[in-house]
């Protein structure tokens, strides 16, 4: 059965021009939400979808938007959250550069639900031509009355403007993209206060993935009852995997939540490539605590895989086979985490860097004895104790490599 909503009219040619959008029902979610519901209605219907959040942290969108105060004329601001920076992951890139119109759609909603008039599109550096791609879609929909004032002849008005970052994966952190925003270096901010009432310059702020608004058309058209359908009853709609790694046929692949990792791997992304052997599975980017080859009888929702230990994330599927050494998967890791540690505080900055160091020279036959042991010391220390959660995504994933493949970890720490 075929499960696309997201991306079922991405074989369409052209269909990033507003004229194709249109044709293919483009931009009524956006007119039956203003001119036939409230802004409450909007909100409880995206609440009944139990639509989470597709950037990492899985929390509902309706309930986030509830936390805007309401009423008055006070700045709101939406900002979306397109850096994409978590490796393995590619999903973002996909809707924006085959659809940005639906990006825009659901930007208006949520806009419109949450009382804001105007908008940033946070876009990672490297994505040049999606943010140019982006940027004409705005023009388009602007010039067709989408955007600006008195859209669709009624009362409400949206600005957006696409902003580029520079290339920073904490940047993706949503206080970071924040500071970015206003023109600062990207650290992160303490929290509370939570965005929602102190956010973009101060001001009460909507933050959310490019993919989590992409859903919101479809909800309004079709109703929370049709997305659940599409996914689990907590946990609604379909996602978008982005799979890397051995397989015959890596790419990005539409599933209804809750579907099979194994289905996933051997189903659409064709198996292990060469007929190699799987040894591991990084489920949800980079961050996501690894699942061995055994484990990966389990379906990919938000719930089941932190009952297994590991989350679902943003839906970067890293598939890893039997020729792949650990200890190498380790010190890459580690390099990436030592590399994009933003600096502000210390056990980040000093327990990445120390990371990186041991098990680069494990991986590189200078091991000693007792480093497994010292990298693990290191990791316990950063987990919860860091300023932002950078410091709980460097730890875990590294956590899990040691405590599962410690025999073959041990060998290259001698
Ligand atoms: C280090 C770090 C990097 C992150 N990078 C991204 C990112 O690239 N894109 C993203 O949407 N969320 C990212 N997040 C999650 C955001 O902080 C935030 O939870 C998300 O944008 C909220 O949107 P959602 O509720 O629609 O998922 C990151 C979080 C952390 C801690």
């Amino acid at each position: 059965m075929d499960c696309r909503f997201l991306t079922r009219d991405f074989e369409r040619e052209h269909l990033f021009r507003l004229e194709t959008y249109v044709g293919r029902g483009g931009y009524e979610a956006a007119a039956k939400a203003l001119k036939t519901m409230t802004p409450s209605a909007v909100l409880e219907e995206v609440k009944a979808a139990n639509l989470r959040g597709r950037g990492g942290a899985g929390f509902p969108a309706g309930v986030k938007w509830g936390f805007v105060p309401k009423g008055g004329d006070a700045p709101r601001y939406l900002c979306v959250n397109a850096d994409e920076g978590e490796p393995g992951t590619f999903k973002d890139r996909f809707l924006m550069g085959h659809n940005p119109h639906l990006l825009l759609e659901g930007m208006i909603i949520a806009s419109f639900a949450s009382g804001i008039r105007r908008a940033y599109i946070y876009i990672r550096g490297e994505y040049e031509h999606l943010a140019r791609r982006l940027e004409e879609a705005a023009a388009e929909a602007r010039s067709a009355g989408w955007l600006g004032d008195h859209i669709a002849g009624t009362d409400f008005g949206l600005d957006v403007f696409v902003h580029r970052g520079a290339g920073a994966y904490i940047c993706g952190e949503e206080t970071a993209l924040l500071e970015s925003l206003e023109g600062k270096r990207g650290h992160p901010r303490l929290k509370p206060p939570f965005p929602a009432s102190v956010g973009l310059f101060r001001c009460p702020t909507v933050i959310n993935n490019v993919e989590t608004l992409c859903c919101v058309p479809d909800i309004i058209l079709h109703g929370a009852p049709a997305f659940l359908r599409r996914g689990l009853p907590r946990d609604g709609g379909t996602r978008l995997f982005s799979v890397s790694g051995a397989v015959a046929r890596p790419g990005c692949y539409e599933l209804p939540v809750g579907a099979g990792l194994r289905e996933l791997i051997f189903g659409p992304a064709g198996g292990m490539r060469g007929g190699r052997k799987l040894k591991a599975v990084i489920p949800g980017g980079l961050s996501a605590p690894v699942l061995t080859a055994a484990e990966i009888d389990i379906a990919l929702d938000g719930d089941s895989l932190a009952e297994a230990g590991s989350m679902l994330g943003s839906a970067g599927v890293i598939v890893i086979d039997d020729r792949t050494p650990v200890v190498g998967i380790l010190s890459n890791m580690a390099a990436f985490y030592a590399h994009e540690s933003c600096g502000q505080c210390t056990p980040c900055r000093i327990g990445t860097a120390w990371m990186a160091k041991i098990s680069d020279r494990m991986a590189s036959g200078r091991g000693r004895a007792g480093d497994l042991e010292t990298i693990v010391r290191v990791a316990e220390s950063l987990r919860g104790r860091t300023l932002c959660p950078m410091g709980d995504a460097a730890a875990l994933p590294i956590l899990s490599l040691t405590a599962k493949f410690r025999d073959e970890l041990q060998e290259a720490a001698r």
